[in-house]
């Protein structure tokens, strides 16, 4: 035993066949989020933006590091200026910088360089992960930085629909006008884009097939 303190698990055994039920459930429930591109207007408070966060925060990182930060932007000024830089790099995205397979491939999804959701939705997160950490202007480096906020990001979202509300995960890439517009340090990079909010009244969505458990599981007993 080393000189660092351990605590007691918070753990409580609950009986298999409420296990059962409960992983369905969630299963059921995880099954129904979808990504949304259309929003309304409609303010989401701030405190459920803080508890998604905080949820997201409390993922896993490789050695404890917990390499991310998040910005939540409500202000309609800031989101304009995030909107014009996005679709800046999204016209240039869909007009040469993506592949004629790419752009096949989003088809289904009927999207283009414009966002005006960015504008519209009630909140816009900025997830940001650190390759490192600055301590007094000494680089200290973190491990697994991806897969970290990777995982975050999963509870972030998981949270979000678990909140009755809806999200897009996007990706205005190349990201780093982001890090400027939010005056983020060196140390932060901009992950991904996440508007946050209410869908549009009568929304549709693309009809997608997800993969069946065949196709995604195999069992070794
Ligand atoms: C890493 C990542 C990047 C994505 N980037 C975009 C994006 O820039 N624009 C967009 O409209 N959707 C984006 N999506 C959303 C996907 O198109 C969507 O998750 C997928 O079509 C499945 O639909 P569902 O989320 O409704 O299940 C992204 C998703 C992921 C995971």
């Amino acid at each position: 035993m080393n000189n660092y303190n351990f605590i007691d698990l918070n753990f409580k055994e609950i009986a298999e066949s409420k296990m059962i039920e409960e992983s369905r459930s969630f299963y059921k429930k995880m099954d129904r989020r979808r990504s949304v591109r259309e929003f309304s207007d409609k303010k989401v408070p701030q405190e459920i933006i803080e508890n998604i966060v905080m949820t997201a925060s409390s993922a896993p990182s490789g050695a404890h590091k917990q390499p991310w930060f998040f910005c939540a932007i409500a202000n309609s000024e800031l989101k304009h200026r995030i909107r014009e830089a996005a679709e800046k790099e999204e016209y240039k995205s869909y007009h040469g910088r993506m592949s004629e397979e790419w752009l096949k491939d989003l088809e289904p999804f009927d999207t283009d360089f414009h966002k005006p959701f960015i504008d519209i939705a009630s909140w816009i997160l900025v997830i940001f992960k650190k390759p490192y950490d600055l301590e007094e202007g000494e680089k200290r480096k973190n491990y697994y930085t991806n897969e970290s906020v990777g995982i975050a990001v999963g509870f972030l979202l998981s949270a979000i629909h678990n909140a009755g509300l809806v999200a897009l995960t996007h990706t205005p890439s190349p990201m780093n006008f982001l890090e400027k517009l939010l005056e983020r340090p060196e140390n932060e990079k901009a992950f991904l884009l996440i508007p946050v909010g209410y869908p549009a009244e009568k929304v549709k969505v693309p009809q997608l097939e997800r993969k069946v458990q065949e196709q995604v599981l195999k069992i070794y007993n």
